[in-house]
């Protein structure tokens, strides 16, 4: 049996961070519904003490997401307050858990903190011990530990285990890493954790600076990472996160390389996408891996020649496993009523009166015009949308 590697998504937190990403209270919902569909471990649904706003959105997050497996987790700075705030926010979950970040690099420590590295650590120790009063699940991570001492980091990590933190999550903030380096750092770090205590989880989160996030995640999970912290579409701080549709897909790709599996709904990958997409109202570009709309587009006449005789000649991944169903017919805007509404039914429309179907076809009309081209997940936004202004 392969290894379970556990999937954190972070798009309502880092993600969110993203100028112009602002989600408003409806939007957290109706996205965290969509990553329980996607089927993701651990739901993070942001930084409670950051505003009122991301307070009461990860409590309503906790309150109708978090039942059944699913654990729900928000950011706290190494400070009783932030850790409050996580608490309350998430409690009424059935699995939470409380993420307590602080930085291992010398210049976080001297620079952001102005503190010594003996006092940093001993504010880690002290947050998870508090955090540990509260709740039993609690994960550590040491911000910018790419760029941090070896011994010192590996000295942090065992305080914090000892005080209690459940899961360790080594983060590449700054996107400095490169995957044979990071390997080796997630390899040696997991073989002192493994004999320290074998019940933590070792976790990774990647940033995309030089466009290695996704390589240094695999990397890491090749070198025994059990968790991976990701977002849709790699939006975050910056060049933004290892993209979870990537590392997902890249391991199922290659399961036998990685002897490792994840139990993410790979079928809800592209509806996910889209919707954040729509609901961030940033674009993915056209030949983003997985999800761009090019991604499974086959348009040299050797290629589309090699693929009538046989589709495994020039793809490795079938568009239905990530949720991208064959339509007979690409929509557009001079598609017409007849050939929309056939589209909608065949995702689940069911036709109410004339005034219902124009308002959506009107909504169709206006995307069409926008995209051009108008595929499945496209229509299934538009009804998904629909439905929810009807209700
Ligand atoms: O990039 C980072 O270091 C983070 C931590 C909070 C995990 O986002
Ligand atoms: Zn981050």
């Amino acid at each position: 049996m392969s290894r379970k590697i556990l999937v954190l998504d972070t798009t309502l937190r880092d993600g969110e961070q993203v100028p112009g990403a602002k989600l408003n209270l409806h939007e957290k919902i109706e996205l965290a519904h969509q990553l329980k569909a996607l089927n993701v471990d651990i739901i993070e649904a942001g930084f409670a003490a950051s505003s009122q706003g991301d307070f009461n959105s990860i409590k309503e997050i906790a309150s109708q997401i978090g039942n059944g497996s699913i654990m729900i987790t928000a950011l706290a700075r190494a400070v009783k307050s932030d850790i409050d705030a996580v608490y309350q926010s998430i409690k009424m979950a059935q699995n939470p858990l409380i993420h307590i970040v602080l930085g291992t690099s010398e210049v976080h420590v001297n620079k952001k903190f102005n503190k010594t590295m003996e006092e940093v650590m001993e504010m880690g120790v002290d947050a998870v011990k508090y955090a540990k009063t509260l709740m039993p699940y609690v994960q550590y991570s040491t911000e910018d530990a790419s760029r941090s001492e070896f011994e010192y980091l590996w000295k942090t990590i065992e305080a914090v285990v000892k005080a209690g933190a459940t899961m360790i999550n080594i983060p590449d903030t700054v996107g400095y890493a490169v995957p044979e380096e990071f390997g080796e750092l997630i390899g040696k770090l997991n073989y002192r954790l493994k004999n320290l205590n074998d019940k933590v989880i070792l976790s990774v989160h990647c940033h995309n600076d030089t466009g290695l996030a996704t390589a240094n995640t695999l990397a890491a999970i090749k070198n025994g990472a059990d968790k991976i912290e990701c977002t849709i579409n790699g939006l975050g701080e910056r060049a933004g996160n290892a993209a979870l549709e990537e590392v997902v897909m890249a391991m199922k790709l290659r399961s036998a390389y990685y002897d490792a599996h994840t139990d993410i709904n790979t079928k809800e990958i592209c509806r996910t996408s889209r919707l954040v997409s729509n609901l961030t109202g940033l674009d993915i570009q056209v030949n983003k891996a997985i999800t761009g709309d090019n991604a499974f587009a086959h348009s040299s006449g050797i290629h589309q020649d090699g693929l009538l005789k046989d589709r495994a000649v020039y793809e490795v991944i079938a568009p239905e496993d990530v949720g991208v169903e064959k339509m007979d017919i690409i929509l557009t805007a001079r598609s017409g009523r007849h050939a929309f509404r056939n589209a909608a039914e065949k995702l689940g429309y069911r036709y109410q009166s004339e005034t219902d179907f124009e308002a959506l076809f009107n909504q169709f009309l206006e995307l069409a015009d926008a995209k051009k081209e108008v595929y499945d997940y496209d229509v299934y936004y538009l009804l998904q949308r629909h439905n929810s202004s009807r209700a």
